[in-house]
């Protein structure tokens, strides 16, 4: 009885869930400052294409949208240490980037970049509508300027002492020996990072999103309305919304960026954090020219952002606030956003090289793209961070891929060549096993896909493993090749619900393994999806 009102509330509750006509699906601009690694494929990537694939199969309206970040402080100090120009950099990391997705098999249907044309003119306007409209306000204060450089300094072009821990090479916004978090002001004898100098302070006025001016209606619709959200995501909106928004300036006194577009802002540009989401939009738009807006402003769209834990607060606080500043544009309906991975138990870290990097992995295991996707999905650091190690890898590529999905398909597709030549035998009769197995595929398909509703990836892929593992079990139970002598029209239908098994497996792994479900369905001599 109490199930069966428990069942009743639970349909209630999908009935109320907002139907939606397409889905706006955007990856994490990653910066053009180095190549990717299998933590951003593991947190970011891999999810926003299962999801992109698992809509796309369903007959959805969807686009995955990405592209790379190629404004920001670190950029201009790579480029310097190298001598070469900002643009030289993400030239070359942008060209990097954008082929290994390619080659993992990330279906962007639209990669570009934040240095575009088309960026600049929608930051800009962007920008300048808020500008206009009194969204924010102004303010002058100090900052350090070299007067030899003859610029102001970013907070990681100055460095000096520590005052925590004394040694000596902290930078401006945080000491990497002790890990705290600093400004300028509190680093004891700064000095210039380009010149060497010492810096003065000078007055530099700046814009502001006063974020405080959003926080009554931002703690309600996240708090409230969204309390479905991730608890990772949903915990760090709460304690940065329990600790009150400031201000934050989205201008930058630099050289590489997107021009402020007023007069009073010369010499200075969009904050790389006000620039990069908007390149969500403009790459929409370079893909989609005459129907972008459907994509960004009805309320029919569903928006969904994929993102790594360092990016919550910029996804569910400040972009959603711009976006509402701005006023034509939808917000997120959610934002999965994942925990790290870590790499044999050590933080991944671009600077000491401790990283898997995929154009690496791929001369090193060429065509095994589907075993790195496998294993970083089973691994996802969905709710915690979570360990990527080389012993698992080989374990879940013998142990799974081969020893479960490889060799289900091995034995239905050579049984088949062997009795019936390569060709699909009919069924005769079937037993009440065949049902049970014919209904477990369709019981693990809305499995798989209630997980996959709920960006539950790891689950997912886990429930489509077992799919290979109940035609295992069926092949085990009824030994075909024990009834080849004596009842071939019973092997015929064993054989023919095994390949409808390795049919269903393709489409079920298609999301997560579309290199061999092609494969597969090459075999199966199947249409495409
Ligand atoms: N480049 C940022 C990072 O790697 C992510 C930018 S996401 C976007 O952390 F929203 F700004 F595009
Ligand atoms: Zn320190």
């Amino acid at each position: 009885m109490l199930n069966a009102k428990f069942c009743v509330l639970l349909h209630l509750k999908r009935f109320q869930m907002k139907n939606f006509k397409r889905t706006t699906i955007t990856a994490a601009l990653p910066y053009a400052n180095g190549p990717v690694h299998i933590g951003h494929l593991a947190g970011v990537y891999v999810p926003a294409d299962i999801y992109a694939r698992y809509l796309r199969l369903k007959g959805e309206e969807v686009i995955l949208v990405g592209g790379s970040d190629e404004h920001g402080v670190p950029i201009t100090l790579l480029a310097r240490t190298e001598g070469v120009s900002p643009q030289d950099i993400v030239d070359r990391y942008h060209a990097i980037i954008k082929k290994s997705f390619e080659d993992f098999g990330i279906s962007f249907d639209i990669y570009s970049r934040t240095t575009s044309k088309i960026q600049r003119e929608i930051a800009s306007d962007f920008f300048l509508k808020l500008y206009e409209k009194g969204e924010f306000i102004e303010k002058t204060s100090e900052q350090y300027y070299d007067e030899e450089a003859k610029q102001f300094l970013a907070d990681r072009y100055i460095t000096g002492t520590c005052p925590h821990c004394q040694s000596d090479g902290a930078y401006g916004d945080q000491c990497e020996k002790c890990g705290t978090s600093l400004s300028p002001l509190d680093l004891v004898n700064p000095k210039s990072a380009i010149s060497g100098s010492v810096p003065v302070l000078r007055e530099t006025k700046h814009w502001y999103l006063p974020l405080d001016k959003h926080e009554a209606w931002l703690r309600k619709w996240i708090l409230e309305d969204h309390k479905e959200w991730k608890t990772n995501v949903y915990g760090q909106c709460k304690s940065w919304l329990d600790m009150g928004l400031q201000p934050r300036a989205v201008s930058r006194d630099l050289d590489w960026g997107i021009p402020l577009p007023i007069p009073e802002g010369e010499g200075k540009v969009l904050y790389v954090w006000f620039d990069a989401p908007i390149g969500y939009i403009s790459n929409t738009k370079e893909l989609l020219p005459d129907t972008w807006e459907t994509w960004w402003k009805d309320p029919e769209t569903k928006l969904v952002h994929f993102i790594g834990k360092d990016n919550i607060v910029f996804h569910c606080i400040v972009f959603p606030a711009m976006l509402k500043a701005e006023g034509s544009y939808i917000l997120p309906e959610n934002v999965p956003a994942n925990e790290f991975l870590n790499l044999e138990g050590d933080k991944i870290s671009t600077s000491r090289n401790w990283a898997v990097w995929l154009h690496e992995y791929l001369t090193d295991f060429s065509d095994k793209q589907d075993v790195l996707r496998y294993v970083l999905t089973a691994n996802a650091p969905e709710t915690k961070d979570n360990d990527f190690t080389w012993k698992d890898f080989q374990a879940r590529n013998n142990n799974e891929l081969v020893a479960i999905y490889g060799n289900f398909v091995n034995r239905t597709l050579v049984l088949t060549q062997k009795y019936f030549g390569g060709k699909v035998p009919e069924i005769s009769e079937l037993t009440d096993f065949d049902k049970e197995t014919l209904a477990e595929i369709s019981n693990l398909k809305s499995l798989i896909s209630n997980q996959l509703d709920n960006f539950h990836f790891r689950d997912a892929q886990r429930e489509a493993m077992n799919l290979a593992r109940v035609g295992n079990k069926y092949l085990a139970d009824t030994e075909p090749w024990k009834l080849a002598k004596t009842d071939m029209s019973r092997v015929a239908t064993i054989l023919n619900i095994s390949l409808q098994l390795c049919a269903n497996l393709s489409i079920a792994f298609e999301p997560f393994l579309p290199f061999s479900s092609r494969k597969l369905r090459g075999m199966l001599n199947m249409s495409e999806l």
